[in-house]
This record gives C-alpha cells, structure tokens and sequence, in this order.
C-alpha cells in the first residue's frame, strides 16, 4: 500500500502556488477577468482540498492532542483567514472594482502571501509529522476519504497516480 497520504495534497499545492503567480501577474496588470477566474477556483476547486485535509486528515490528526493543541488548531484557523480575505476580495470587486482598485490589489496580495506561507507550512510541518505519526489504518481511511472527494485538477489526479506508482 502506498503509505505517503499527503502526496495528492502536496500536489494540489503546487497548482494553487502557480495560479497564485498567475493572480500576482493579474493584480499588477489590474486584469479583472483572470483575477475573477482565480477567486472561482478558489471557491470551487480549492474547496475540494480544504475538505481532504479537514474532513479526513486533520481528522484523524486530531486524536494526537499534542497536534491537535498546535498545529491543527493553527491551521484550521489560518483556513477561516482565508475564506475571509477572498470574500472580502470579492466583496471589493462587487461594489465598485474601479475604485477599489489600490484596495483591490492590497488585498489581493494579502492572500498571495498569506497562501504561500500556509502551504510552506503545510508542507514543511504538518505533512510529514501526519506521515511520521499517523498508521497504515488511519492513512488507509483518509485515502477512502480522499477518493470520495475527488480532486481539484487534472493535473494533480495525474501526478498523484504517478507518485501512487513510483513509491
Ligand atoms: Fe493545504
């Protein structure tokens, strides 16, 4: 069985890292459209990852109280942040994008920054203290999870496979 759990999470990062440049590149050329394109993928594509690492990593993760006390209770924090910067975001783009353009682009570097730090975090801390910690039972029921999500890209079903097969 293929014991590296957070290996699709980690894959999904790497999408959401390049569309934030994507977003970076937007935000400076003030293009409406792609930035709206960015907001829709993150209300309906990242939400997919959300849900993997809520709803079955951190989960199980929780049943460890020292991770629990720390790093779960950060990152589900971070995740509330979030949702609120772009709904803000979203909110200054509905009222007036024109004149909301200086708070626009405030804002959307915010969540730039914000995102890149998170998933640093992610992949450098909680992932592999998930894969030192957790055992092959609980890794077996997040993957069931995990499959009943599904995936937020192509891409990241693809890469994901790949790993399943290279390990
Ligand atoms: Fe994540």
């Amino acid at each position: 069985m293929d014991n590296k759990i957070t290996g699709i999470l980690s894959s999904e990062h790497q999408t959401v890292l390049k569309k934030l440049d994507k977003f970076e590149t937007a935000l400076q050329e003030k293009d409406l459209k792609t930035i709206n394109e960015i907001i829709n993928f993150f209300e309906n594509k990242l939400i997919l990852h959300r849900r993997k690492e809520e709803e079955y990593l951190f989960k199980e993760l929780e049943k460890y109280e020292e991770i629990q006390a720390g790093p779960i209770t950060c990152m589900l924090e971070e995740h509330k942040e979030e949702k609120e910067l772009v709904s803000k975001l979203k909110n200054l783009i509905r009222t007036n994008p024109v004149k909301n353009t200086v708070e626009i682009q405030k804002t959307g570097l915010e969540i730039i920054h914000f995102l890149r730090n998170h998933i640093w975090k992610e992949d450098n801390v909680l992932f592999p203290l998930a894969e030192k910690t957790l055992s092959d039972e609980e890794k077996k029921r997040i993957s069931v999870g995990f499959d009943s999500i599904g995936t937020c890209c192509e891409e990241c079903c693809h890469n994901s496979k790949t790993q399943r097969r290279s390990s």
